[in-house]
């Protein structure tokens, strides 16, 4: 079927049944501009729980889909591709246990672990930290979450991003490590899992120093998945809607070079912006989702015979709730 035809087809479908299709901003355009709902991961999460259609088509990561489906079990969420954030899949339960045996075998009590996980990551995980009295945090309320965290007088477990938590760490003036780096965590406040974004490490120290001797003036903004270096000698770090609001409260003549994923950059404004790199920062797996997965989900809800509907185990969902919910609170 041609583009027009298929979004067509899209928006009829869309009329006719319960649904609200939800995009998070790294949805390709033609996906992008079909949605009811769109926005950054905890934005997302919000507006979805308080929808009030049966069914959320989600067209973003797994882990995405997932936290709908565990804030709000008696929603059906669908996914027209389940792809994984390739940070997500870095870190399962296996490898959360050894996490925390790494803290005790360096003389630091369960009881004093305060783990926190960012929102990218699986259900699964999700539920351990809950279990041991921990929470979610997402790039825009990282800050306050660890925040809030420390002042439980523990050590602040951080999973799975490492720059995300470095970068948090020396914002807040903070001692941090990452486990494998050599570090001693008992001299650390934040110890960091080994995890990363392959999408926000594209963009380096040079690139800035590139920008800024082509562009004199020039504003750089960045996302916090970007390695505490590059933060380092930005103008602005931010998660994703901050960075939208950066970028717009500048003014039109101000040139802007954005660090983050490329579909999102090239939407923000027509002049004077620049993606902070030689080569097209584009995240793979959210690009997966077409115009053709949205149609066929759309199509398979209508015969009631869903292919990819998410679904989470109860006890898993109990624990991963407390998580998410402890970050809703605030
Ligand atoms: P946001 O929380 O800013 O939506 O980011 C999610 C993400 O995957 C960034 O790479
Ligand atoms: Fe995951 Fe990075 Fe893609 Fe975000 S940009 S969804 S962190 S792989």
């Amino acid at each position: 079927m041609e583009h027009n035809e298929l979004k067509e087809k899209i928006l009829e479908l869309k009329e006719k049944l319960p649904v609200t299709l939800v995009a998070h901003y790294y949805q390709r355009d033609e996906v992008f501009e079909l949605a009811d709902i769109t926005g950054d991961s905890l934005e997302l999460a919000r507006r979805c729980k308080a929808d009030d259609k049966e069914w959320v088509v989600f067209c973003g990561v797994g882990f995405m889909g997932q936290s709908v489906k565990v804030i709000a079990p008696e929603k059906r969420v669908a996914m027209p591709k389940i792809a994984c954030c390739a940070m997500a899949r870095m870190i399962d339960s296996t490898y959360y246990d050894e996490s925390v045996e790494f803290m005790e075998k360096a003389g630091i009590k369960k009881e004093d672990i305060l783990p926190i996980t960012y929102i990218n990551s699986s259900a699964e995980v999700k539920a351990k930290v809950g279990e041991m009295g921990g929470m979610v945090c997402t790039s825009s309320n990282a800050y306050k979450i660890i925040e809030k965290g420390l002042a439980s007088g523990k050590k602040i477990l951080f999973i799975p991003d490492r720059c995300l938590g470095q970068n948090v760490a020396n914002m807040m003036g903070l001692k941090s490590c990452v486990i494998g780096d050599g570090k001693d965590p008992n001299e650390a406040d934040i110890i960091c899992y080994d995890g990363f974004c392959s999408v926000h490490q594209l963009f380096t120290v040079d690139d800035v120093k590139f920008y800024r001797k082509r562009y004199p003036g020039i504003k750089i903004a960045v996302h916090p998945e970007c390695d505490p270096a590059v933060v380092a000698v930005s103008d602005f770090c931010g998660s994703t809607s901050q960075l939208i609001k950066y970028v717009n409260e500048l003014p039109e003549e101000q040139k802007v070079a954005v660090g983050t994923e490329y579909n999102l950059v090239h939407r923000m404004r027509d002049k004077n912006i620049y993606v902070l790199s030689s080569t097209k920062p584009e995240c793979p797996t959210m690009n997966e989702t077409t115009l053709e997965d949205v149609y066929r989900t759309l199509k398979e809800i209508e015969k009631g015979e869903v292919v990819n509907e998410i679904q989470v185990d109860e006890k898993t969902r109990k624990w991963a709730k407390v998580a998410l919910e402890r970050m809703f609170e605030l």
